[in-house]
């Protein structure tokens, strides 16, 4: 219901698109669909993607083939869900467009990368160190390697379903701080990529605090809200009891069973729901090229 408020503003087409919605080869458990026929430059009509916003609710990760769209194209699509989100590392949005990120491992000609080149090495759930944590982000990928640069996403939906009554019952009330700044000077030091923050950059993203279990305000269904890389510390607990338990949950939370293992075809734009899934960038050969563009929806606090 949120997202069609979001998108009140829009203009939607009387005209339907003729496409379908099906599971992608090897989901694993509803996890991921592919949408085959839409064509997101043209306008959207009401009834499409409100069909668009029950798939996204059920498979989490919708994968939208073949779409020849320009970066102002991608951005008024992804303003459908909600207002846009600019990440904090400005040295790599697109010129000309502060709404895209660009995820890439590419230089200028002074050797400057574009991008962030290692986007992902964690499991993660974008922005989740913000008060208002992302709602979904589309990954639009416009180059990519002949080997590697897959992308993973776990079912958090499931991985929470899977934990035994006890642990459910422990976990029920608990709330855990999320830090951007937890792993950053580990990467830093692994990566060429990663630029020093500023102090100006350092403030942007103080830590948050999040359910650990939240309640999906779309389906309505229950997900673990914890990760390897911005997880700092479970609230009440000392600190050995809360490394304990997030180690704990975050080797259960990504099992393979849980997991969907994107490969990337030319032209697909990925829409993934950061408050069902977690996900990882499986890593791309230093020598091979590869860019995609970013957009992130801004979602609502989570609640328990
Ligand atoms: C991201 C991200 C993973 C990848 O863009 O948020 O985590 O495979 N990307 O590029
Ligand atoms: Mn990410």
């Amino acid at each position: 219901m949120s997202a069609v408020l979001a998108a009140r503003d829009h203009v939607f087409s009387p005209r339907r698109q003729d496409f379908v919605i099906r599971p992608v080869p090897g989901a694993a458990g509803g996890l991921g669909a592919e949408v085959v026929g839409l064509d997101l430059s043209r306008p959207l009509s009401r009834d499409d993607f409100e069909r668009l916003q029950s798939a996204h609710w059920e498979h989490h990760v919708l994968v939208f083939r073949d779409q020849r769209i320009t970066p102002s194209e991608q951005v008024a699509f992804s303003r459908l869900w909600g207002p846009l989100q600019i990440h904090v590392l400005r040295q790599f949005q697109l010129p000309g467009h502060p709404e895209i990120l660009q995820v890439s491992n590419l230089r200028d000609e002074q050797g400057q990368p574009l991008g962030l080149g290692d986007a992902g090495q964690l499991w993660h759930s974008d922005l989740s160190y913000k008060e208002k944590p992302s709602l979904g982000s589309l990954l639009h990928a416009q180059e990519l390697p002949e080997e590697g640069g897959d992308t993973l996403f776990a079912d958090q939906h499931a991985a929470y379903e899977a934990l035994p009554g006890t642990l459910k019952q422990r976990l029920a009330g608990l709330q855990a701080e999320h830090s951007y700044l937890l792993h950053y000077e580990a990467l830093r030091s692994k990566s060429p990529w990663r630029p020093a923050l500023t102090q100006a950059q350092i403030a942007e993203v103080r830590p948050a605090v999040h359910p650990v279990v939240h309640t999906h305000p779309g389906n309505g269904r229950k997900a673990l809200f914890v990760s390897e890389h911005f997880t700092s510390r479970i609230l009440g607990l000392s600190e050995g009891e809360s490394r304990t338990l997030l180690q704990q949950l975050f080797a259960h939370s990504v099992q393979p069973q849980f997991v969907y293992r994107h490969q990337w075809q030319p032209h697909d734009m990925v829409f993934w729901d950061n408050r069902a899934v977690l996900h990882l960038a499986a890593g791309t050969p230093s020598h091979l090229r590869r860019k995609l563009y970013r957009t992130t929806v801004e979602g609502a606090r989570p609640v328990a």
